[in-house]
């Protein structure tokens, strides 16, 4: 048996726990890892502050029991964002603030706050710009790692891949509800609230 290995060695000496063989080769294929780890924490704190926001939006559509749903399956797929990226970012070396008020503060997307006087209008048109910025966002992911970083391109696709579902849904409602027309998203609502099809960290771990 040949006693070398073609990868079993590397720049990474045997036993170094201070470097990590992950981060060094996706660096090597042109990834700037520091700034890609500020943004999926940017990223992170938007998908953690619209879950949070979601939650507002959601009470206050009621009487709208459909737009409801939907904005419930917005705001659980936002969490399962969160969760699916962030092990990513301290896979890469980097965590969390400490703070959440420092989280809250970075986050890439604007607060969604509860407009002033919330009609079903009002509130579809929050849900729908937030979604856009989600969808800005993960694509800029997307460009920053394609054929350079396969971990977080893939996680980053699979939530866009949703963020881009939610656009559609919301342009169908707010059309219909302000305009009165008719602009299909092309699909349902989920079979169960939150279903996150894409980005769901269940279907990552199957141990
Ligand atoms: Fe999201
Ligand atoms: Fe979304």
């Amino acid at each position: 048996m040949a006693k070398e290995k073609r990868h079993m060695k590397g720049r990474v000496k045997p036993g170094d726990v201070t470097q990590r063989v992950g981060v060094e080769q996706i660096e090597a294929r042109g990834v700037n890892v520091k700034q890609l780890r500020e943004k999926l924490i940017d990223a992170a704190g938007a998908e953690f502050t619209t879950y949070y926001y979601y939650t507002i939006l959601r009470m206050h559509l009621a009487g709208h029991e459909d737009y409801k749903e939907i904005c419930e399956d917005a705001r659980l797929e936002d969490r399962a964002h969160f969760e699916l990226i962030t092990p990513r970012i301290y896979e890469l070396g980097g965590g969390l603030p400490r703070d959440i008020r420092e989280f809250a503060d970075r986050a890439s997307c604007l607060d969604a706050y509860l407009p002033e006087n919330p009609t079903a209008t009002s509130i579809l048109q929050i849900l729908l710009e937030a979604e856009r910025c989600a969808i800005r966002t993960w694509n800029e992911i997307c460009d920053l790692t394609f054929g350079k970083d396969p971990r977080t391109y893939d996680m980053a696709s699979r939530i866009l891949q949703e963020e881009t579902e939610h656009e559609a849904w919301f342009i169908e409602l707010l059309s219909k509800e302000r305009d009165g027309e008719i602009r299909p998203s092309g699909h349902f609502r989920r079979g169960e609230p939150g279903e996150a099809p894409y980005s769901k960290n269940r279907q990552f771990y199957n141990p």
